[in-house]
């Protein structure tokens, strides 16, 4: 890429050339969400696809997020910045074992978590996001027999909080499963005055110590009415430059984890960058493309979803 090219105007002249769409999830670097025409939550990014009338999507998140909205809009060219972007909730369920599971369980409706491959939305009855998955539970009725996956953890949030007994993936998410609660404890203690908000995603000892718990658009909503002034924030840290842009007086700390670099980026989100967003926009490269019978079995689950969540 030519250094002196202002790539911010760049991008903005290929999108109104081509009738293009930037959305973009709330863990993407700042720059990406400054420049998008839609940022959200998982639900909110389905619901922006469905309903486009760009010709061209460009998803700056992670590839089953760019799928989902390939699914909902096939005839449009839907782009992703980088095509490694993948996901390791995602990878942590594989369709081939997930189609062996399910076949225990012949008489369980099967809800995914939207954070999978289009192969395991295709094997799915609905899909569900971190913000509607206790009211798709709540719309079955109370003796429905039901396989939650891949996320044990949002699976185990979902339980406890309908008191329906879920059949469980065992699957995880890299980012969310490491928050340390000892330290967040320190935290909360040098932060009397602090709330501690928290994703499904995290473990349930995290989410005992939360006084809120949602997914990225819930928690920002939150942080917005809420009178608080501080917050420890348990999720990707993408999410606080929105929460700082809304409520720019107060003070947002990322919780933090247990690992050695303190870090809790998403570093499949992270991959993204303006330089790819510009050529990929520039050379409509990576475009995400699916099998038609995926693309046909995949979307009634997504389409219930979003009729449930309308
Ligand atoms: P939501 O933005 O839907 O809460 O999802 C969080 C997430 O981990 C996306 O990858
Ligand atoms: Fe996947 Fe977790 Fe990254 Fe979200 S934050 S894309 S669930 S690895």
């Amino acid at each position: 890429i030519d250094p002196t090219l202002d790539l911010i105007e760049e991008i903005n002249k290929l999108k109104k050339e081509k009738n293009a769409v930037i959305l973009a999830h709330y863990y993407q670097e700042p720059e990406i969400q400054d420049i998008a025409d839609y940022i959200g939550d998982s639900l909110g990014l389905s619901q922006e696809a469905a309903k486009t009338d760009a010709d061209v999507i460009v998803f700056a998140g992670v590839h089953f997020m760019a799928e989902t909205a390939k699914i909902l809009s096939p005839s449009k060219k839907v782009l992703l910045p980088d095509a490694h972007a993948g996901c390791s909730l995602s990878d942590s369920c594989p369709p081939h074992l997930f189609a062996k599971f399910k076949e225990q369980y012949p008489d369980h409706l099967v809800i995914t978590y939207v954070n999978c491959t289009a192969e395991l939305k295709a094997l799915s009855d609905i899909v569900c996001t971190s913000s509607n998955a206790v009211e798709i539970v709540e719309s079955l009725p109370v003796d429905q027999k039901i396989i939650f996956g891949p996320d044990r953890n949002l699976g185990a949030y979902v339980k406890k909080k309908t008191g329906r007994d879920l059949v469980l993936w065992n699957g995880a998410c890299m980012v969310h499963e490491i928050f340390s609660q000892e330290k967040i404890q320190q935290l909360m203690h040098s932060h009397p005055t602090a709330k501690f908000i928290a994703h499904p995603e995290c473990e349930d000892h995290i989410l005992a110590m939360a006084d809120y718990v949602g997914s990225t658009a819930g928690m920002l909503k939150f942080t917005q009415k809420d009178p608080s002034q501080k917050y420890i924030v348990a999720t990707e840290s993408g999410i606080i430059h929105q929460m700082q842009k809304a409520s720019p007086g107060k003070q947002f700390i990322p919780a933090p984890p247990n690992n050695a670099c303190a870090c809790n980026d998403c570093p499949h989100m992270k991959l993204n960058t303006l330089e790819k967003l510009y050529n990929c926009l520039k050379y409509e490269l990576p475009a995400i493309e699916l099998d038609a019978q995926v693309i046909a079995a995949a979307q009634r689950p997504i389409e219930r979803m979003l009729e449930i969540s309308a």
